[in-house]
């Protein structure tokens, strides 16, 4: 699918770039973020309606600091210098960046000009985030300025002719208000933009092009019913239908009903030419005696290969091997140094011996919030579409100590209880990721005028938007009551249920 209108954004290395690019593309815009040093004729070639310049940490003044060529400004491209952005552009362009005695830091009064068709729609102050030590403190000839802030001479400036803006500020984040309508602007005020980046059309063309690329060939997709694979499975059915054979290793790790939801969502709804390999015996008896959480997902990741590779065997020539990657696994630093790579839904990374000629990765454009709505625009019920993630290893990675057939059991039934509580309470969408984890504890507790000797179950619930860094979900108490009330009542082998209280870092969100 290729949309027809594209903004480029360079990335120099600042901490907003996927959220430039999502906040673009909400806008009904299709973004790309590539690194800063692109050369003019890869531009050129991609022919964008408008280039963004992202924030960095670098001064313009640093010997090694990322930097562009001037050529850029002339390509009658509109561009739009956001923080580093802009004082490169004014340093490019022969203006003065200066550094600050102190750094200017958070939602700050900005004075503007809303006669200009960047700022247009704004009050005459707004608050917008700076972060920032290095200005503009004399803007390039041909520039006009068109914002400040006490400490900040110039925090937006413009050259109405060629179409260069600079904005000091973060127009991107939340604590910007009205963020988004600044971009909106430039979208389509400057850069003309018609906005023909809307969910119904990718999934309309990614069918064509799919149905083009894969005619009447084969292809596998290994299906987890994880958000991804799920969206993508969909979109390939949809594209060649019986063609596409999806493999579905139920390694017996999964929660409570879910192997069998998987299978019914995916035959019944979408009739979907799906295997489902209960393995669960198989995993469990290599699991057997294994206590230290590397040595489990190393063996779940090695073990989910064989399985597939086996019924893989089974179908014989493949000619696609499809793939849920999605944007922010693809995306190159702008520093060009790392690019993150994810092995998500196949634990083990890229099956390397099914025989297959090429990998299609239908979602690779796609942000996770734009998965989610192609999901939902292909009819896959809404439950799967906002699911919860879920680790590769499963619940093999929340039962600290040894996986038992009957320690399964307790945790699936402690843990549906928790997320029943939880959708009850109507909390499922504010917390991001929740679960109980069976701890390899047993203390004294007291039913009837019985003495027990059980379980510890701990409940698990974090709030984070990218999941590297996270805190824990302030669930009110009431809530925690009835979940413990109910697992120690309803679950046997379970006799104390405590409250995970750590957040991300130190803790990390599983417990192993
Ligand atoms: P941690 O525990 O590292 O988890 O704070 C961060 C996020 O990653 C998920 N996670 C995994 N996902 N395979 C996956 O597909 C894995 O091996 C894996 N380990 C952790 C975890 O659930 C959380 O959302």
């Amino acid at each position: 699918m290729k949309s027809k209108e594209l903004i480029l954004i360079l990335d120099f290395g600042g901490q907003y770039n996927q959220l430039i690019a999502r906040r673009v593309r909400e806008c009904n815009v299709y973004s790309e973020v590539v690194p800063y040093d692109i050369t003019i004729e890869k531009i050129k070639q991609k022919n964008p309606k408008g280039i963004i310049f992202t924030g960095g940490p670098a001064s313009v003044y640093g010997e090694n600091s990322p930097k562009c060529v001037k050529e850029i400004f002339e390509l009658g491209i509109p561009v739009l210098g956001i923080c580093y952005g802009m004082q490169l552009m004014t340093h490019t362009l022969g203006g003065k960046v200066a550094r600050a005695t102190k750094r200017e830091y958070g939602a700050t009064q900005v004075s503007i000009d809303n006669n200009s068709a960047l700022l247009e729609g704004f009050e005459k102050t707004n608050k917008f985030l700076m972060s920032h030590t290095d200005f503009v403190e004399k803007v390039p000839e041909g520039f006009t300025n068109i914002g400040f802030t006490n400490s900040c001479p110039n925090a937006a400036m413009e050259n109405k002719e060629k179409k260069l803006y600079g904005i000091q500020f973060h127009p991107e984040v939340n604590s910007s208000i009205n963020g988004t309508k600044v971009i909106h602007n430039f979208l389509y005020n400057i850069c003309e933009c018609s906005g023909d980046w809307v969910m119904s059309s990718f999934v309309e063309d990614s069918i064509k092009t799919l149905k083009e690329k894969i005619g009447d060939k084969k292809a596998l997709c290994a299906l987890s019913g994880g958000v991804d694979s799920s969206v993508a499975a969909v979109l390939l059915n949809k594209a060649i239908g019986q063609n596409l054979t999806c493999i579905f290793v139920d390694h017996g790790l999964l929660r409570k009903n879910e192997g069998d939801e998987v299978e019914k969502i995916f035959k019944e709804q979408f009739n979907i030419n799906l295997i489902r390999v209960n393995a669960k015996e198989q995993f469990l008896s290599k699991l057997s005696g294994v206590t230290d959480p590397e040595k489990k997902r190393k063996i779940i990741g090695e073990e989910f290969i064989r399985v597939f590779e086996k019924e893989a065997k089974k179908i014989g020539q493949v000619d696609f091997l499809v793939q849920g990657t999605i944007y922010p696994d693809v995306i190159e630093s702008g520093l060009g140094k790392s690019s993150v790579i994810k092995s998500h839904h196949n634990v083990g990374g890229l099956p390397d011996y099914v025989d297959f000629k090429e990998i299609v990765e239908p979602l690779r454009s796609l942000f996770k919030d734009e998965v989610r709505k192609t999901g939902l625009e292909l009819g896959i019920p809404e439950n799967l579409v906002f699911r919860q993630p879920f680790p590769g290893p499963g619940l093999a990675i929340r039962i600290i100590g040894e996986i038992t057939d009957e320690k399964l059991d307790i945790l699936k039934e402690a843990d549906s209880i928790f997320r029943e509580e939880i959708a009850n309470a109507g909390l499922h969408k504010s917390i991001n990721q929740y679960f109980a984890v069976l701890t390899n504890l047993k203390s004294v507790g007291v039913m009837g005028d019985e003495r027990t000797y059980d379980y510890t179950v701990a409940l698990r619930a974090v709030e984070t938007t990218d999941f590297m860094t996270g805190v824990w979900s302030k669930i009110p108490y009431e809530i925690l009551e009835t979940v413990s009330s109910r697992i120690v009542n309803e679950v046997k082998f379970v006799n104390r249920v405590v409250y995970d209280i750590t957040s991300k870092p130190p803790a990390t969100i599983e417990w192993e």
